[in-house]
């Protein structure tokens, strides 16, 4: 009977059994008094009045029943503190809780007015879960649809089950606020609380002000919150649908207390009760660093903690005011370094490891797949970047931002991937652009080989229809000023190439006959007449064709542009006067033009434009058929390469392939390709040694013969490095002019080349056919 601590005026004489039921209700018209309170069922929870900390205020509010140390967990008058005892609380007949001063007969607080205009025989109980509920007395209890809850107007505690966020169907807020301090439990600074603009996300607001954003739901969690991990105690779900959105989290062991708390101070803790020492623990906090602070780095920076200064901008990027930038004033942010103009051929580069950016400006729809949301975001304007709005499971649904994006900082652990609108010539990489354009894996490897007809096809036939929409006329023209990939006309390469006359021919390059032609304005041009092929997966390859466009090198023979009319495909290059390195260092006569100087100049060069390839280009390149003849030399002697017949493209991180259709020329294929098929950046590394080899020595590393022993260059040059005789490798032509500073430099020692016994065995001779420099495909074994 000692859980009886409420005694009605009236009910004083009811039976003892009637009594122990109503420790937990009030009826209406009932008055709890001073040191009157109501218990929970199980005696968890008690409502009363509460002096909070050291303070002589009285309120009304709900605590742990069993938790010696007071720990408060709602508060009826949170702003409005009783001075004495002399209060009471009553529930009228209308199911208003109402805090009366009984000296003057006002009202202190209520409840509000009933939503419902009917009630009967209303009847206020306090739940085991901490909710004191109003609702018709014969009832069943109703959480959906109560006269009143407290759990529908929180205070600085969430409790399991309380709701954290909107009724959209009456309009009714869930959030909580700071109390002012621990003897005050007035409104303090702090709120946390759902926006509702655009999809939905947590904001911790000090005042009037984002103190944080703990962003939008994921579907496994809020971003900017990534330590909310599943446990054993409680698990958590948020509810986004037409009629609510909110946050909850439910216990899964119920013999555990548990709480989340909005402290004075701003800080949200949850504290879990050790019931053996007595005390609260403190089990998580939201611990908050210099990145938390709401848009740090403006717009497009992000915010990376483990980097000194913080802010960076993001890949693509650059910052708005340089100048205030560095001195650490990052509050404009940062832009495109390419702006989008909303043109064709722009697309998406994805960022991973993020907390997504403010949502305030943002749209979603939980159904759509991340296909039809890259196309979504890709129609409209001024959409900037979108995402799936629920990353569990595969993921789905989709998040569109409009504007500039605001507040992204770095999670190195699960933190969200974020699709951004770049300009085409900013695009990642074939990988990146298929698997999101094509939503399934991709290999990362695309045979350049293989598709450069293709893609310069595909280029061709996309400016055509861009220029056709535009109808536009007149050659040269620009397809996209953006892309800087003229558009010529067949007319124009028939007058420039004089009806492609054999007079005019320059050779025969992988794909078909090169012509040399003149244009109107005397500009010369090479032109690659392709032969005849299918334009299947034009689409495909729209933003590879804009990159490769898009590579460019002084040391790379440059493109530029192509024409195609009928069954006609052509790409149009710069015109080399002086043909290839082939024709110099080979011949006798013409090698004497190029002293040491020349040579080191050509090999710097050389070294640059694979350096380009292999690392500085957007996509990292693997020429694969590195050789002399594909050198060529512009009027000044500045090498090219050309010829990107037999590259490949390596995506992301991927540093080798295996191929068992090993192209390239015999002298030049490193070991480990002609005989495995394994290419990577280090085979055109092998060839580019072999072509040093020949430049400086005047010799070809396959023709080469020595009368002493029947090694080819390599074998010739490892044995005069053995010997310490290394510069003698250089061509004697070369004479004076050889600075020795420039050709030994300290380096590691060599290991022993592959293959440089030279043209003695059976299958060499067979395939050192009339053509040697030819290139060549062979299959090997798997
Ligand atoms: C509180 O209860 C005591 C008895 O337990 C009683 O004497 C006292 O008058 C009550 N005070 C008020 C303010 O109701
Ligand atoms: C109450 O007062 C004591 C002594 O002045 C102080 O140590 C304590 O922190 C105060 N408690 C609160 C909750 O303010
Ligand atoms: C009781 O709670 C107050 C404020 O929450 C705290 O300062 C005090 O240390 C607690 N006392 C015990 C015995 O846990
Ligand atoms: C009730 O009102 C009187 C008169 O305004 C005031 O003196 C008293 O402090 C009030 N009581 C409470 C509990 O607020
Ligand atoms: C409740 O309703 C009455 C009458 O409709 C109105 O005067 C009063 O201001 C309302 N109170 C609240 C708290 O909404
Ligand atoms: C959470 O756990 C409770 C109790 O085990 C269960 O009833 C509820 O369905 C769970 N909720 C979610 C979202 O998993
Ligand atoms: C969401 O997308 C689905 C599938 O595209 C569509 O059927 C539905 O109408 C969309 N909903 C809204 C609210 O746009
Ligand atoms: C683009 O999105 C914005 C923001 O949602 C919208 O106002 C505008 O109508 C959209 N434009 C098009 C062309 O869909
Ligand atoms: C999110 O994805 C998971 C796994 O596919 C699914 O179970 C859940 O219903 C989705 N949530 C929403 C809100 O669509
Ligand atoms: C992101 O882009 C990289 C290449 O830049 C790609 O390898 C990766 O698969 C892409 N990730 C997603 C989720 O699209």
């Amino acid at each position: 009977m000692n859980k009886i601590k409420l005694i009605f005026g009236f009910l004083v004489l009811c039976a003892s059994i009637t009594c122990t039921h109503a420790a937990d209700t009030i009826s209406a018209n009932q008055i709890l008094r001073y040191n009157e309170t109501i218990v929970s069922p199980l005696e968890t929870f008690e409502l009363g009045f509460f002096n909070p900390g050291n303070s002589t205020n009285h309120y009304v509010g709900i605590w742990y029943k069993k938790i010696s140390n007071r720990t408060v967990v709602w508060v009826a008058n949170r702003n409005t503190p009783l001075t004495d005892t002399s209060s009471e609380l009553t529930l009228t007949l209308q199911g208003v809780l109402v805090l009366r001063n009984t000296t003057t007969g006002y009202v202190v607080w209520s409840s509000g007015n009933s939503t419902t205009s009917s009630v009967r025989n209303p009847i206020g109980q306090l739940l085991d879960t901490g909710n004191f509920i109003i609702y018709e007395e014969g009832e069943r209890i109703n959480q959906e649809d109560p006269i009143w809850q407290s759990f529908d107007f929180l205070t600085d505690t969430l409790l399991p089950g309380m709701k954290h966020g909107w009724n959209l169907v009456t309009g009714t807020e869930r959030s909580y606020t700071s109390w002012k301090s621990d003897d005050d439990p007035g409104f303090g600074e702090f709120s946390y609380w759902i926006d509702t603009r655009g999809y939905p996300q947590l904001i911790l607001s000090e005042g009037r002000e984002i103190k944080l954003r703990a962003g939008p739901w994921n579907g496994l969690g809020f971003t900017g919150t990534p330590n909310l991990s599943p446990n054993t105690f409680y698990n958590f779900t948020f509810v986004l649908n037409q009629r609510e959105i909110y946050y909850q989290y439910n216990l899964i062991d119920t013999s555990v207390i548990t709480r989340l708390v909005l402290q004075p101070s701003g800080r949200l803790e949850r504290f879990f009760w050790i019931d053996s020492k007595q005390e609260w623990s403190l089990y998580w906090s939201r611990q908050n660093d210099l990145c938390d602070q709401y848009a740090l780095c403006g717009p497009f920076g992000n915010c990376n903690i483990a980097k000194s200064p913080a802010c960076e901008c993001l890949k693509g990027f650059e910052p708005t005011s340089p100048d205030q930038w560095k001195i650490t004033d990052w509050s404009q942010g940062c832009r495109h370094t390419i702006p989008i103009e909303c043109k064709p051929g722009e697309g998406f580069n994805n960022y991973s490891d993020l907390k997504l950016p403010d949502t305030r400006e943002s749209w979603y729809n939980q159904t759509m797949t991340l296909i039809e949301c890259e196309k979504m975001c890709k129609r409209n304007c001024s959409c900037t970047a979108y995402t799936h709005s629920n990353k569990s499971g595969t993921g789905s649904g989709c998040l569109l931002w409009f504007g500039d994006l605001i507040d992204i900082k770095t999670i190195a652990e699960n933190g969200d991937t974020l699709y951004i609108r770049m300009s085409p010539s900013e695009l990642d990489s074939i990988a990146n652009s298929k698997s999101s354009s094509a939503g399934r894996r991709v290999k990362v490897i695309v045979p350049v080989a293989f598709v450069v007809f293709t893609i310069l096809t595909s280029m061709c036939l996309y400016y055509r229809f861009n220029v056709k929409k535009q109808q536009q006329q007149g050659t040269p023209r620009s397809g996209n000023e953006d892309l800087d990939l003229p558009l010529f006309g067949l007319p124009t390469i028939l007058k420039a190439t004089n009806n492609f006359s054999m007079t005019n021919k320059l050779g025969e390059g992988g794909f078909g006959p090169v012509y040399k032609g003149v244009l109107e304005d005397g500009k010369e041009i090479a032109v690659k007449r392709l032969a005849k092929t299918s334009t299947q997966g034009l689409h495909e390859f729209k933003n590879e064709v804009i990159s490769i466009s898009k590579l460019q090198h002084r040391n790379l023979v440059r493109l530029l542009g192509c024409c195609i009319e009928g069954d006609e495909v052509m790409l149009i290059y710069e015109y080399m006067p002086n043909k290839s390195l082939n024709s110099f260092i080979f011949s006798k006569t013409q090698s004497q033009l190029l002293d040491w100087n020349a040579r080191y100049h050509i090999i710097i060069g050389i070294a640059r434009g694979l350096l380009y390839l292999h690392q500085d280009s957007r996509l990292r390149i693997i020429h694969r058929d590195l050789k002399v003849s594909n050198i060529l030399l512009d009027k000044d002697m500045n090498p090219k390469i050309s010829d990107f017949g037999t590259a490949r493209t390596f995506g992301g991180n991927q540093m080798a392939e295996k191929t068992n259709r090993v192209v390239g020329t015999y002298g030049y294929m490193a070991p480990e390709y002609a005989g495995n098929g394994i290419f990577s950046t280090k085979s055109d590394v092998y060839s580019f040694g072999v072509l040093v080899l020949e430049i400086v020595c005047g010799e070809k590393n396959r023709e080469f013969i020595h009368k002493e022993h029947c090694n080819n260059l390599i074998g010739h040059a490892w044995g005069l490095h053995n010997e310490g005789r290394s510069l003698q490798v250089v061509a004697k032509c070369l004479g004076e002019s050889i600075n020795v500073s420039q050709s030994e430099v300290p380096l590691p020692p060599p290991k022993e080349p592959g293959f440089y016994v030279g043209i003695s065995t059976e299958d060499t001779r067979q395939s050192s056919s009339s053509n040697n420099e030819l290139s060549i495909t062979m299959l090997i074994g798997r």
